[in-house]
């Protein structure tokens, strides 16, 4: 028998489905090479904006026929039952919680068991799954610190799918990037929805104390995604100044440069604190990059308010923005109130968003030609050959010619800049 796993949405599915490929070969199931040679199709969905959630249906749709689908992720967490009744035929629901199940699961359909669903939320799921079987890279390590969310955007669908904030012991965390570390990984990056709130339920350490723990393993770059301006504490300034294993670079999502939207938005920060925060790192983290997610057309966003949007990227001068129009999603409370920003409008704004962003980004990279960096190697160029691609401690991808492996760091020199990617030169260190 075979599977074959189709994830959407963020690196948490990403994980999710790491851990569900270990948990079916574990059960004797076979990886298959496309959904058509598959005898189990699992869909890890996504459901954070409307659009995604439409794709899943109808990619469910397309290939759902004449084999076994396994509905899991956040689309499977909300939508339970309702997703047993939809056209596009789906044999079993498996919520966010219930990954550590989908080996016995899978394992009853295939033996033609009935249609079920599997949605409760669990605290300890994470501890019951062997992470060190899981891994689909031997460079980068995802390690989940803590799930969930409390603090019910009025805009995010996200603590419905993933339920109250849960954190991972700090035993289990060491435990996994100790193995990470063992094996020689360049990278981890720990995960959750609000990293940066995460604490343990035992002694209390606060995110920067792990942080500090991480960056004596050894590993060259230790990341995390994503921390929530709200939960923002200057011990974490601290920590990323002193820790140079931490990558300079913080995914932080701002959402909106006007304080008047962030308050509907229900975000505890304000366009003023955000700043207060870049700067403090600004001033003790030489050379610190941010990134960052936006929605526009937000109900009630005025054109004042579009306009300090695009001020702030402009202010913090973001390495790289994930940007969306606003998509109503079901329980939310911004669901109920009047989408008063018509769609051209939103989509106007989104284009001058991307442009802004698009233009600031050639500037940063333009400052760096002539500089050396150092690069992550990725993996060779799909269309030339004897061209890799890597990544800056920043993410920004680097082209140049070379002869080093993936998953071996390099040194870079820059010789060009586009606005998504820059070119280089591989400097040879000549053996002492
Ligand atoms: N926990 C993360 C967000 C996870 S969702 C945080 O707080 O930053 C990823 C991104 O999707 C969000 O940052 C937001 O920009 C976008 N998003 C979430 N809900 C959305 C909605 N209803 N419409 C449009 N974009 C949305
Ligand atoms: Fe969604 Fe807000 Fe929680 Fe992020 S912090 S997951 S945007 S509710
Ligand atoms: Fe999507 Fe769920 Fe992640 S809704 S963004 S897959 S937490």
């Amino acid at each position: 028998m075979t599977f074959f796993i189709k994830t959407f949405g963020c690196q948490m599915n990403v994980n999710d489905s790491e851990k569900m490929r270990h948990l079916l070969v574990q059960r004797g199931l076979a990886p298959a090479a496309d959904e058509e040679h598959a005898d189990l199709l699992i869909i890890n969905s996504c459901t954070v904006r409307a659009r995604p959630q439409e794709k899943i249906f109808s990619y469910a749709g397309r290939f759902g026929r004449g084999r076994k689908v396994i509905l899991a992720g956040c689309v499977a967490q909300v939508e339970k039952e309702a997703a047993l009744a939809r056209k596009a035929r789906v044999d079993y629901v498996v919520g966010t919680h219930q990954v550590h199940r989908i080996g016995e699961i899978a394992g009853e359909i295939l033996a033609g068991g009935r249609p079920g669903l599997e949605v409760g939320f669990s605290r300890r799921w994470q501890e019951l799954v062997p992470a060190a079987g899981a891994r689909s890279s031997a460079v980068t390590g995802f390690v989940p610190v803590m799930e969930g969310c409390d603090n019910f955007c009025s805009y995010c669908i996200v603590p419905f799918t993933r339920g109250r904030e849960k954190h991972r012991p700090l035993a289990a965390i060491l435990r996994e990037a100790e193995g990470l570390a063992a094996a020689g990984y360049k990278e981890i990056v720990l995960l959750g929805q609000n990293v940066n709130h995460w604490r343990d339920p035992g002694s209390g350490e606060g995110f920067p104390g792990l942080l500090r723990r991480l960056s004596r393993l050894g590993v060259p770059w230790i990341r995390f995604i994503t921390s929530y301006p709200g939960y923002h504490e200057p011990e974490l300034v601290a920590a990323v100044a002193e820790c140079r294993a931490i990558a300079r670079h913080i995914h932080f999502p701002a959402q909106s440069g006007s304080t008047r939207v962030l308050r509907r938005m229900n975000r505890a920060y304000t366009r003023e604190g955000y700043l207060r925060i870049v700067a403090a790192f600004r001033t003790a983290v030489p050379g610190m990059k941010f990134s960052s997610d936006f929605i526009v057309g937000f109900p009630g966003e005025s054109e004042r308010d579009f306009r300090l949007t695009l001020s702030l990227l402009e202010r913090v001068e973001y390495e790289s923005v994930f940007s969306f129009v606003y998509s109503p999603r079901p329980r939310t409370r911004a669901a109920a109130w009047k989408t008063d920003v018509p769609a051209a409008t939103a989509k106007a704004r989104l284009a001058e968003l991307q442009v802004t962003q698009a233009a600031i980004q050639l500037r940063n990279n333009l400052r760096l030609v002539g500089a050396e960096i150092d690069v992550l190697v990725c993996e060779p160029h799909p269309r030339q050959a004897g061209e890799m691609i890597g990544r800056s401690e920043s993410y920004r991808v680097v082209n140049f010619a070379s002869r080093t492996p993936a998953g071996a760091f390099t040194r870079v020199r820059i010789t060009g800049a586009g606005p998504h990617s820059l070119r280089g030169e591989e400097i040879i260190v000549p053996h002492a």
